[in-house]
């Protein structure tokens, strides 16, 4: 495997970073994951535009040609359907130290993992997800992509020891997001999902779901989310680059509606497929 790493396209175990990036110390660093298919890039330039905001939150100076970058990546691993992973982080002092200034040179690395086209494998492959129910236990700028990932892991490795895919995260009294995914509700033909603002992540699968629903005239509404809805949704669905919109087929062991893929998923998966392959 191929990794990028400040300007230099290298094989992954030739690849060194210093023990004192801030990245590893204190996951001062922001991040995204971008799949390409077929060896393009699925909505880069929202990516793009997504960490250009995650860098200017955290006021690291990062600039570069990413698109070239990543697309020379992605082509030096043979093209096809990858996921990118990039992270920026603010780089070393040489030593530990809480205070940063900027004079450090930030730490760019990118590198790819396999991923299917699952527009390509069609809705029949898509299996629907266990999720559970628990507490956001994070930080509350979760608009910023930032790789502080602890609290997501945790509660995602509960979600998987209680046999579920993901979790579905509560704060203050209402929904937030998956650990790693945006939410949706569907009731009575509208989906709903929580409103954008600092206690989610702008997600641009989410983006794409509300953009192909006003095309399509399925109505939609952000919103603010109890839990207690999801005791009443028929159909609930979770989103993200990697898996696209996925169904969830039950919550914490109960299922949603009859515990089957929903019809209105069925709709927005189509208009993914077309949309992928206009
Ligand atoms: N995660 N919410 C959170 C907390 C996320 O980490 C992600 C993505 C999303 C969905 O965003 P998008 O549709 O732009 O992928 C929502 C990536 C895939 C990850 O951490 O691997």
């Amino acid at each position: 495997e191929i990794v990028y790493l400040n300007g230099q396209f290298l094989p992954a175990d030739q690849a060194r970073i210093s023990v004192f990036d801030r990245g590893f110390l204190f996951a001062d660093s922001v991040y995204e994951v971008i799949p390409y298919y077929q060896g393009i890039g699925f909505r880069l330039q929202q990516h793009l535009d997504r960490l250009a905001y995650s860098l200017r939150a955290v006021r690291i100076q990062a600039e570069a040609d990413w698109v070239g970058i990543l697309d020379e990546l992605v082509q030096r691993n043979g093209g096809g359907n990858l996921s990118v992973y990039l992270q920026i982080s603010r780089g070393s002092a040489g030593y530990r130290t809480h205070t940063y200034d900027d004079s450090m040179q930030p730490t760019l690395f990118a590198c790819t993992s396999p991923i299917r086209d699952i527009y390509e494998d069609g809705a029949e492959q898509v299996k629907g997800y266990n999720v559970i129910v628990t507490a956001d236990l994070r930080w509350r700028r979760c608009d910023i992509k930032s790789t502080g990932l602890l609290p997501n892991i945790l509660v995602l490795q509960q979600a998987r020891e209680a046999g579920a895919d993901e979790a579905l995260l509560v704060r203050d009294g209402l929904l937030s997001e998956g650990t790693s995914s945006n939410l949706f509700l569907v009731r009575q033909g509208v989906i709903y999902t929580p409103k954008r603002s600092s206690e989610i992540l702008g997600g641009t699968t989410r983006e794409l779901i509300l953009e192909l629903a006003a095309e399509a005239g399925i109505p939609y509404q952000e919103v603010d989310l109890q839990p207690e809805e999801l005791d009443h949704a028929d159909e609930v669905w979770v989103s993200s680059s990697t898996r696209g919109v996925m169904p969830v087929l039950s919550i914490d062991g109960v299922p949603v509606a009859d515990g089957l893929k929903g019809p209105l998923w069925q709709r927005m998966f189509a208009l993914f497929t077309r949309f992928q392959h206009r």
